[in-house]
């Protein structure tokens, strides 16, 4: 074992989250039955999480990616929100689901939601692989919410961090 590996401790085994994503997927898939669903994966670290997703998913779905500038090296988001990549697809009359990996303190979502509110999409939701609820300092609805967890930094499972990716199939906390 590495170095850094031992600093790491296991919350959400490979196991949990696949049932967990394949749960999530029926429910979204009930709920967009009449719907033209678009899934807008936030990059990049919702790309595992939403390539799992969209598979679990038995719709006609569209699936684009933006790109917003949040965490950097620093572990807090600013407040300061833009985006670095809009979508590519016509998004009028259309039930957006962003797809995030972490809602944190809100910002980064509760600004998402309003910038595609403006879109003259039909539906703006959110669903998230992990809500840390007991964070959360912008009101924000996670309408479809993986796991509610408090638990320090998570890495793994492609999620956003300073260092390469590792751990792809499973989430760790940072002791
Ligand atoms: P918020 O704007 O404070 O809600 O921050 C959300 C953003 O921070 C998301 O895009 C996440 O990718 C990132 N984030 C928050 N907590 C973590 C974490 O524990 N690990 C990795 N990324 C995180
Ligand atoms: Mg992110």
């Amino acid at each position: 074992m590495t170095g850094p590996e031992r600093r790491r401790r296991r919350v959400l085994s490979r196991t949990r989250i696949h049932e967990r994503v394949r749960e999530l997927g029926r429910q979204i898939t009930a709920d967009y039955r009449d719907g033209q669903l678009v899934l807008l994966g936030v990059l990049n670290g919702a790309f595992v999480f939403c390539a799992d997703l969209c598979r679990e998913i038995d719709l006609d779905v569209e699936i684009d990616f933006i790109r917003v500038a949040s965490y950097g090296a620093a572990t807090e988001s600013s407040g300061t929100i833009s985006l670095l990549r809009e979508p590519n697809l016509d998004l009028v009359n259309k039930d957006l689901l962003l797809v995030e990996d972490i809602v944190d303190t809100g910002t980064t979502m509760a600004w998402l939601v309003d910038h595609f509110q403006r879109c003259a999409a039909r539906s703006v939701r959110i669903c998230a692989l992990i809500d840390k609820h007991e964070r959360r300092r912008v009101a924000v609805t996670v309408d479809y919410a993986g796991f509610v967890l408090d638990q320090g930094f998570l890495v793994g499972y492609g999620l956003d961090c300073a260092e390469r990716y590792r751990n792809l199939k499973a989430v760790y906390t940072l002791a």
